[in-house]
């Protein structure tokens, strides 16, 4: 079993699709082990896709992640990182395979409703960004 992060989007969470998506994970054979709403503050959302800093869809990656409340989760699988982002689909929803999260929910290439870890190394600072040790719930790592 792994473990990588999620992040519901502030679209998805202002138009009431959390619940789906949440839904639409753990059927997906996805086990959430943490979980929490927040909202990011710009210097939050720029530290966290930092990455991205310079390219031209940045400050406007950074102004929606901040536009409303985020859901970010702990999820467990095998093979977590390629199972989540073959759920969610591709980053364009327009692309996105049938069935697939942002194929469901999604409304544009900014808007997309979902964040996914890319990689083991990845899921381990993003999950770190957000959850405390003690938080990631039932992991029995340390
Ligand atoms: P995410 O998986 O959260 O990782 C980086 C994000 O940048 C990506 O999803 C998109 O929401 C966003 N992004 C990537 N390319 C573009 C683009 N061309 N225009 C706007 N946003 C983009």
């Amino acid at each position: 079993m792994s473990l990588t992060l999620a992040i519901i989007k502030p679209d998805a969470v202002g138009s009431g699709k959390a619940g789906k998506v949440l839904a639409h994970l753990e059927g997906a054979g996805f086990t959430v082990r943490a979980a929490r709403m927040l909202s990011l503050s710009k210097a939050q959302a720029g530290a966290f896709y930092a990455v991205h800093k310079g390219r031209p869809f940045y400050d406007e990656l950074v102004e929606f992640m901040t536009s409303g409340p985020v859901f970010p989760m702990v999820l467990e699988a095998d093979d977590a990182v390629p199972l989540l982002r073959e759920t969610i689909g591709a980053t364009d929803p327009a692309e996105a395979a049938e069935g697939t999260v942002r194929k469901l929910y999604a409304e544009s290439k900014g808007r997309n409703a979902i964040h996914a870890s890319d990689s083991d190394e990845n899921a381990r600072q993003e999950i770190a960004f957000f959850f405390s040790e003690h938080e990631r719930l039932g992991t029995g790592r340390s």
